[in-house]
């Protein structure tokens, strides 16, 4: 069997670690950019998952440290199945770019593995959301986060309302959404990304389970009144209440602007992290150029992809989205930087066997 996982964005700016999305990369696109495809075969040789060959290999491990062999094998030892696997990873995804590429390997993985099974799993099985999380940790060498696996995987927009419990939920994205991507020729690391949040003022994992509650509890009926909970402890010195505030209500706006669809609200929502993009922004080189430029061009919004270091921008049509790329790629001309550009609509679908 063949997979092919799309690329993602994570975060969206006030939604980090806790909402992602999937991108469809449109075929008319300035540049073009394909998710990572995996074949996999089933073999007597041995048993369990083997990676043996990876095809445009920027320098990846080809054992059980590469993300594909891990999730893979995650979904086999779940199924108790006696089976030997090998897979080949053709992969596509330039590494380090804040588009889901390790989450792309991970999860066509997971999919590709279990269609081989005597009796795979449902897509949306635990097993499954375990699986791709695992391949997602061994990538970032983290405890694994699943803001760009769960797009990749269900396409759509993705909240993940409780990771302890891998309760998500799933919106699709509509006709009048329109991104543009501008991917720098940087590279940067996820894990590293991750840990300079900690010189943020903030309790930045206390704000994630904050966040996922406080639009869980939005989306059952229920406003959460920000009065009411002590936001002081989220707050380290140098931190401001205010931000943590604007925060919530920002993410509070993602979930408004993706369920009625608007590129306005949404965009404005994205802008409003004051807390984990301004630590981020100072790895991008040319970054306050690139912002200006798209918001002059008519972005409706701007944000870090990821980790990064591409940068995203809602639009509301696919001309305007074009223009602000352009404008995007000469600001980062102009900083000494090459990108690429990629118009992109939402991908409702999510990893595909082809
Ligand atoms: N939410 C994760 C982060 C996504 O921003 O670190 C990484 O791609």
């Amino acid at each position: 069997v063949r997979v092919i996982a799309p690329p993602t964005g994570a975060n969206l700016g006030p939604g980090f670690d806790v909402l992602g999305v999937a991108y469809l990369i449109l075929e008319n696109s300035r540049d073009t950019l394909s998710g990572d495809v995996i074949t996999a075969r089933k073999t007597d040789k041995f048993r369990g998952v083997k990676l043996i060959d990876v095809i445009n290999n920027p320098g990846l491990p080809i054992d059980s440290q590469n993300v594909a062999q891990a999730a893979g094998q995650y979904i086999l030892d779940a199924s108790g199945e006696f089976l030997g696997v090998e897979l080949i990873l053709d992969k596509r995804m330039p590494i380090g770019s804040g588009l889901g590429s390790s989450a792309s390997s991970s999860v066509d993985s997971a999919v590709a593995v279990n269609a081989l099974l005597e009796n795979p799993f449902p897509r949306n099985h635990k097993k499954m959301l375990e699986a791709v999380v695992h391949g997602e940790a061994i990538a970032t060498k983290g405890l694994g986060h699943a803001d760009n696996v769960f797009p990749a995987l269900f396409g759509g927009f993705v909240f993940i309302e409780d990771l302890n419990n891998y309760h998500y939920r799933r919106f699709l994205g509509g006709e009048r959404m329109y991104f543009v991507v501008a991917s720098p020729n940087l590279r940067s690391d996820t894990g590293e990304m991750r840990r300079a949040l900690q010189s943020a003022p903030y309790d930045i994992p206390g704000l994630v389970k904050l966040t996922s509650d406080f639009l869980k509890r939005y989306l059952e009926g229920d406003l959460m009144d920000t009065d009411l909970i002590d936001l002081s402890k989220f707050v380290k010195n140098g931190g401001k209440i205010e931000n943590v505030i604007d925060y919530l209500k920002g993410a509070l706006s993602l979930i408004i602007g993706i369920r009625n669809q608007s590129a306005t609200v949404l965009g404005n929502a994205m802008m409003t992290d004051k807390i984990v993009t301004p630590v981020r922004a100072r790895y991008i080189i040319g970054y306050d150029n690139v912002k200006d430029a798209a918001l002059s061009a008519g972005a409706t919004g701007f944000i870090i992809s990821g980790s990064g270091p591409a940068v995203v921008s809602s639009a509301y049509s696919q001309r305007d989205a074009e223009i602000i790329g352009d404008a995007k790629r000469r600001a980062f001309e102009r900083n000494g930087v090459e990108s690429k550009i990629y118009v992109a609509k939402v991908d409702n679908v999510g990893a595909r066997l082809i």
